[in-house]
């Protein structure tokens, strides 16, 4: 599969950071979130771990403005959250195509919503899909003619169409196998380099976590709420080297299990 390759196109807006001060959600009796308070970076690659239930996909919801929250603020560069905006694209954990369109009007569905003409609707969509390793021969396959991992790519390409700031990720990579997640996970490396956005996937994998990110959030088991933060001062490029077989790289997953594992 081709590598990722940087956009021709208009140079991406610049990253925004992410204000999340003092947020409450509860569905009904369940308190989902309690008093959540994290800043991410103008371009920070942030991972969110925890437990199942934790609130992990409803913290990253209420991110996007698809969820409203009880109380407390959410920015998103200067903006206050209280709907979507046209800072933030969301990869969802089950790609959440269409079956019944091509990956490239699938490709092109968030740019219809932002009233894109067809023209240039059609070349962003083609750039997208190139970008994520899929050009020139699965714009016209429909998603169940594609692995797991290629929807997934659709995913991806989906949500970079629209050129966001902020990318967020909920388990992007939880249903594909162990060699196309590493492959997936470099292209998302260096992608991420290349147009630098703010970037915050959740993920199950203390490995991904630290491979990735530059910090982790661990949230504690239901009601979620902020149990400890984690530098990942581990060296950049990672794609390109060596660095899941570093001592580094182990002692650091060792030490967020060491958290994880208290929280069970
Ligand atoms: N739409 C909803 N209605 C009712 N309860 C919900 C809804 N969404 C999430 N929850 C509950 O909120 C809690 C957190 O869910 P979620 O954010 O999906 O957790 P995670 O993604 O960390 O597994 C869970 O107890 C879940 O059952
Ligand atoms: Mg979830």
């Amino acid at each position: 599969m081709a590598a990722l390759a940087a956009s021709a196109a208009a140079a991406p807006p610049a990253p925004v950071g992410i204000g999340i001060e003092g947020v409450h959600k509860s569905f009904g009796a369940v308190h989902a979130l309690v008093d959540i308070n994290i800043g991410v970076r103008a371009g920070e690659f942030l991972a969110l771990i925890g437990p199942s239930g934790c609130g992990k996909t409803t913290l990253l919801k209420s991110i996007a403005g698809l969820i409203p929250i009880d109380s407390g603020r959410i920015t998103v560069g200067e903006r206050v959250v209280t709907g979507p905006g046209p800072e933030c694209s969301v990869v969802f954990q089950d790609f959440a195509l269409m079956p019944w369109a091509t990956v490239q009007h699938n490709v092109e569905f968030g740019l219809l919503l932002r009233g894109v003409p067809a023209k240039e609707r059609a070349e962003t969509a083609r750039r997208a899909i190139a970008k994520v390793g899929l050009g020139g021969s699965f714009e016209y396959a429909y998603p169940s003619q594609l692995s797991g991992g290629m929807q997934q790519r659709v995913g991806l390409a989906r949500a970079l169409a629209v050129n966001p700031q902020v990318l967020l990720m909920d388990e992007p990579f939880a249903s594909i196998d162990e060699q196309t997640r590493r492959v997936f996970q470099d292209d998302l490396l260096r992608l991420w380099s290349a147009e630098r956005k703010t970037v915050v996937l959740v993920t199950h994998s203390m490995e991904e976590a630290i491979y990735l990110s530059d910090r982790v959030v661990v949230l504690s088991p239901r009601p979620g709420r902020v149990h400890q933060v984690l530098d990942v001062p581990l060296p950049r490029p990672r794609e390109s080297g060596d660095v899941r077989a570093t001592a580094d790289f182990a002692r650091m997953v060792d030490g967020l299990w060491q958290v994880l594992r208290k929280l069970q």
